[in-house]
């Protein structure tokens, strides 16, 4: 066995090697409230106490937190915008100047000193049985163009209250909604290429909308990415899944759509638009300071179905950006720009639109490479099926496949730590991994996720890099390297604070952890002792997802996704009526944010 896969099996051993502690009885001592330091003489990271598991109908956070709820779907992007209808009555039109659906990825942009901001707040999709009055019946035009408007990016401007630090949303000329809907452009390597063209477009550049805004990411030049995620459920294929080894079945489409947008808007049907689908699973750029621009797709890149992108400086300056795949058996990219990224503004270029695209190898021996993913390479040249660098990029995952990446536990958020620049990802978890591990993934059928870490030396612009896994997630009996009291499953949601701590948050789809259902939950951990907390737990089937906080560190901010999604039009609350409470209402995602009643900072 390698090294990795010993250090993996037990908590012990796992411990003293991950984290750095000098014994186990340390890092254990590091978990209890008031330990006074987190070892190596080191201040204390976390200063809240962790909470328990709950499955209640409720926020949980630890004594001394609050939370308020500022921005739930169908909230109106302005204060004289249209109201919130709680039996969903809002028309197609109404939405499209409200809050979408399913709030996911996020950043703060401050404004004014960091008491107000700009808020980009990305609506990954719907619960259509939520979404409108009668769910899914009677399926319409108007239906569809409301589901279209529930979907993409919110920008929203906030500001805070002096005396009582609570958060209000304020008129605005930034205030805007990208939906599913507006102009959009493509820019880089594949801009107009055929494979992009559709007969609505010939140009293959001007696309309608955004889709799956799963999570985000800010850039050092003050816009947003919103990263598009599972795209393929959108589009109808026709009776028979697409052909074994196609690209359509690589992108994971199949023979029917759970979304019936393609019976009213052909432009989902791909027997009639065979390219469209080709247009979505990319990084799209929105500058929230000019509600006038248009989003740019940016395929150097890559199409796949992203989860975040994290964009730090290079070793010349260029743009370095971390990406992962979602999918079971997907990979971890990163993109590394051509030239200094002041150069690029400076010439109007996009710092995003050429460069090299890489995905990651894993050895057993926990040396790693970057693999480029350049059109005539080895298995990358037109006798492979690419005919140029655009389809390297349109068909990611092939290219990958190809070269001889490592399929991973499906690659959520990434997040790269402050001074040592190491780079954090989760691996959600993967069932479907039933045949064999590799020392990255050491877990057949990985239930509960783990997280990885890799070291680049500080360079991100390197070719090689070391990695180790920071932790195993899940209880016990599932070899978790988690302190049992502390178990969590499904690590998705991953960001490293200003001050270094690493907070983590689920999507479970796997109920039971500890022999024990538990609702989806957010940690912090301190890194360098293994010391982690859980800080807040969610309403019955929402998940925890999007993190971003004001540059004081005092205000978090927070999404809580589809809580209580299998409530249908009949019996909307079934599982829970988060956040209204409303006994004619019904449960609706959310943005919270969470202060601490001492005005301090979150987490410390
Ligand atoms: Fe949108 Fe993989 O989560
Ligand atoms: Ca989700
Ligand atoms: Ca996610
Ligand atoms: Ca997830």
């Amino acid at each position: 066995m390698s090294r990795r896969t010993v250090l993996a099996g037990g908590l012990a051993t796992a411990t003293a090697s991950f984290f750095g502690a000098a014994n186990p009885a340390e890092a254990a001592a590091a978990t209890r409230p008031g330990g006074g330091h987190g070892g190596h003489g080191k201040p204390r990271l976390l200063g809240f106490p962790a909470i328990p598991p709950s499955v209640a109908d409720q926020v949980m956070l630890p004594p001394g937190y609050q939370y308020q709820v500022l921005f739930p779907w169908g909230h109106p992007i302005e204060p004289s915008g249209p109201a919130f209808a709680e039996n969903a009555g809002n028309s197609a039109a109404e939405q499209a100047r409200q809050a979408g659906d399913h709030h996911d990825g996020m950043w703060f942009f401050p404004l004014r000193g960091g008491r107000s901001g700009l808020l980009c707040v990305n609506h990954e999709c719907t619960t259509e049985q939520l979404l409108h009055t009668d769910g899914r019946a009677n399926w319409s035009a108007e239906k569809t163009a409301k589901s279209l408007a529930a979907h993409g990016v919110s920008v929203i401007e906030i500001e805070q209250n002096h005396r009582d630090d609570r958060w209000r949303i304020v008129e605005s000329r930034f205030a805007r909604r990208v939906t599913m809907t507006t102009p959009t452009e493509v820019t880089g390597p594949a801009a107009g290429h055929r494979l992009l063209r559709t007969s609505a477009d010939p140009s293959g550049v001007r696309v309608l909308g955004t889709l799956n805004n799963c999570a985000s990411g800010p850039t050092p030049w003050n816009t947003y990415l919103t990263c598009e995620e599972t795209i393929n459920k959108y589009f109808y294929y026709g009776e028979q899944p697409p052909p074994a080894g196609s690209a359509e079945d690589r992108y994971g489409i199949g023979s029917e759509s759970p979304y019936p947008w393609y019976t009213t808007d052909s432009r989902f049907d791909m027997r009639k638009e065979p390219n469209e689908y080709n247009r979505f699973g990319w990084v799209v750029e929105v500058d929230p300071f000019d509600p006038s621009s248009k989003p740019k797709k940016r395929t150097a890149l890559g199409r796949m179905e992203h989860e975040n992108a994290v964009v730090v400086r290079g070793r010349h300056g260029e743009a370095v950006v971390y990406m992962g795949d979602d999918t079971q058996f997907d990979y971890f990219y990163k993109f590394v720009g051509a030239e200094p990224i002041h150069q690029a503004l400076r010439h109007r270029r996009s710092p995003l639109d050429r460069g090299t695209l890489y995905v990651a190898r894993f050895e057993e021996d926990g040396s790693g490479t970057w693999l480029p993913l350049v059109h005539g390479r080895p298995g990358l040249t037109e006798a492979d099926g690419f005919a140029d660098q655009a389809e390297v990029l349109i068909h990611a995952r092939l290219a990958a496949d190809a070269v001889g990446a490592t399929p991973m536990d499906r690659p959520e958020w990434c997040t790269v730590q402050p001074r040592t620049g190491a780079v954090f990802f989760t691996c959600t978890n993967n069932t479907a991994r039933t045949e064999s591990v590799n020392a990255a993934n050491p877990r057949l059928n990985n239930r509960f996720g783990h997280i990885m870490k890799i070291d680049e030396g500080g360079n991100p612009s390197a070719k090689t890099f070391e990695w180790d896994i920071f932790l195993l997630a899940g209880d016990q009996a599932s070899g978790a390297t988690v302190p049992p009291d502390q178990a969590f499953g499904s690590p998705d949601g991953l960001w490293f604070d200003a001050a270094g701590r690493l907070w983590i948050q689920t999507d479970g789809t796997q109920p039971m952890v500890n022999g024990a259902p538990q609702n989806n939950q957010m940690l912090a951990a301190d890194t360098r002792t293994g010391d982690i907390r859980r800080f807040l737990v969610g309403p019955p089937r929402s998940e925890i997802t999007g993190i971003t906080a004001t540059p004081d560190g005092r205000s978090l901010f927070v999404n809580i996704q589809h809580p209580g999604d299998s409530g249908t039009p009949d019996n909307p609350r079934a599982s829970s009526n988060w956040p209204d409470f409303s006994p004619t209402g019904r449960p609706r995602s959310a943005t919270i944010v969470i202060t601490r009643k001492d005005g301090g900072v979150i987490g410390g």
